[in-house]
């Protein structure tokens, strides 16, 4: 298999997490290139439910190398209480297929601290984050005041930059939001307490993938998020703080771009959006509940009831443009069962004008009426079909309407949240 970059097509909780491990058993090198535990991403295998929020979802696959790449945040507790349940099932997370690469930024109490002190202060107008601290800690990467996962190494200077990123930040907690502030030395015992179970992970993880490219690996890199939660091309400000697109899975994770050589956009069969910002097909009747309750829409991370709307082909027609889609994985199309009609929006109006592309002008999204197709829906139980001329004409005139609009190529279409419920086209 090529190197395949997975990315997810909407607003996050695509499916990236089965579609990952789906390809894992094909790959020999799953890098995670962004993001952080605002993720969830779900694998079930049999009865067997594992939701992974920073290690790779190739982990499943005891062959696989899986790396947390540079251009991810990393929660320190969180990746240990992550090694830690997947350990106790039996899942090998040894340092020799587990590794973190040195120059991951650490999330610490202080960006948590911050992103919920924001949030609480944002009343009315809130972005609806995860709460995880990972707008926080992208500042800090940017501002170049970060810990870097590197660090641990040396107490000495772990000590120094919480003490420097404190002098800041306890002001602003304690004058500005009226949170607690944070006493340095605590912070510092805490996370240097950490290190000497974090370091064995903590690797130069450019040398491992390169070295493992050049004997010959197929490498999958795991997006998380979603396009439309992409810090520049998103529905700013209703964004995550990191690049989702494709193009980063390179600077995330130390390749060059000419590595990347397929993009897979994970999507749904409808969308669904977590915490606030616009979104022009969401159903607020019962149609929304019943694609909510069917497709068991509760956030993987947050377990936020997650709101839910028809397919928007604008979305991922745009998508396709910016992340260069060689192939779309379609996802919880059996959920659409029983609904008597499909609705698929094309285009939006937005005073008095047809578009057929997102409005850049902050707001913009947030007051387009969109403009519905209307197909015939099916009451056929899909969930067993394994090979695309097995499924009801309706279903595949379905696909092929969404494929059209789209502009890319359905080579997945998945119906059911099993291993083996997937159909390859
Ligand atoms: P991710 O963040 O993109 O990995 O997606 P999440 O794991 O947050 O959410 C996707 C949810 O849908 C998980 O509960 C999956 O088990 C489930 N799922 C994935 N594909 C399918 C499918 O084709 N049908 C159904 N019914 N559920 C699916
Ligand atoms: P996966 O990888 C869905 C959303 C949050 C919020 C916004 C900013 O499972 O698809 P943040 O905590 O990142 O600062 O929150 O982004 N968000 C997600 N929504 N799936 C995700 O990840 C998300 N990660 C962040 O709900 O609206
Ligand atoms: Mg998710």
């Amino acid at each position: 298999m090529a190197n395949t970059v997975i990315i997810g097509a909407q607003w996050g909780d695509e499916g990236k997490g089965k579609i990952v491990d789906m390809l894992s058993a094909r790959s020999q090198v799953i890098v995670r290139f962004q993001g952080g535990n605002n993720a969830g991403h779900t694998i079930r295998v049999g009865n067997e439910e594992t939701i992974l929020h920073l290690v790779p979802s190739g982990i499943l696959h005891p062959g696989a190398l899986c790396l947390v790449g540079n251009g991810v945040v990393l929660d320190p507790e969180v990746f240990l209480h992550e090694t830690d349940e997947l350990a106790a099932r039996g899942v090998d997370v040894s340092p020799g297929r587990l590794a973190v690469s040195k120059k991951a930024h650490l999330i610490l109490p202080y960006h948590k601290s911050l992103d919920k002190a924001r949030e609480a202060k944002r009343a009315g107008h809130k972005i609806g984050t995860t709460g995880r601290g990972i707008g926080p800690c992208y500042e800090d990467k940017a501002a170049r005041v970060g810990l870097r996962a590197g660090d641990l190494a040396d107490p000495d200077l772990v000590r120094a930059k919480v003490r420097h990123a404190l002098l800041e930040k306890n002001v602003l907690l304690r004058e500005l939001y009226k949170f607690e502030p944070l006493d340095p030395d605590a912070v510092s015992d805490a996370l240097l307490a950490l290190a000497p179970r974090l370091l064995p992970y903590v690797q130069d993880t450019d040398a491992r993938l390169h070295a493992a490219m050049d004997a010959g690996a197929d490498v999958l890199f795991e997006g998380a998020q979603g396009i439309h939660l992409d810090i520049d091309h998103g529905t700013y400000p209703f964004v995550t703080s990191s690049n989702t697109v494709a193009g980063n899975a390179a600077a995330g994770s130390a390749v060059a771009p000419s590595a990347l050589e397929r993009v897979v956009g994970v999507i749904k069969a409808y969308t669904t959006r977590v915490g606030s910002g616009p979104f022009p097909t969401e159903l607020l009747d019962d149609a929304g509940s019943y694609l909510r309750t069917n497709g068991h829409e509760f956030g993987a991370t947050t377990g936020r009831p997650r709101r839910c709307g028809w397919f928007d082909a604008v979305v991922a027609r745009e998508s396709v443009r910016l992340n260069g889609i060689t192939d779309l994985a379609l996802t919880k199309l059996d959920v659409l069962q029983n609904l008597p009609v499909l609705r698929i929006c094309v285009a939006y109006e937005l005073d008095g004008k047809t578009l057929d592309y997102l409005p850049q002008e902050e707001g913009a999204l947030g007051r387009v009426t969109p403009v519905y197709e209307e197909v015939p829906g099916f009451e056929e139980d899909i969930s067993g079909c394994r090979d695309f001329a097995e499924l009801p004409d309706t279903v595949r005139a379905y696909v092929e309407r969404l494929e059209e609009l789209a502009g890319a190529r359905i080579s997945f279409v998945s119906v059911g949240p099993g291993r083996e419920q997937t159909i390859e086209r």
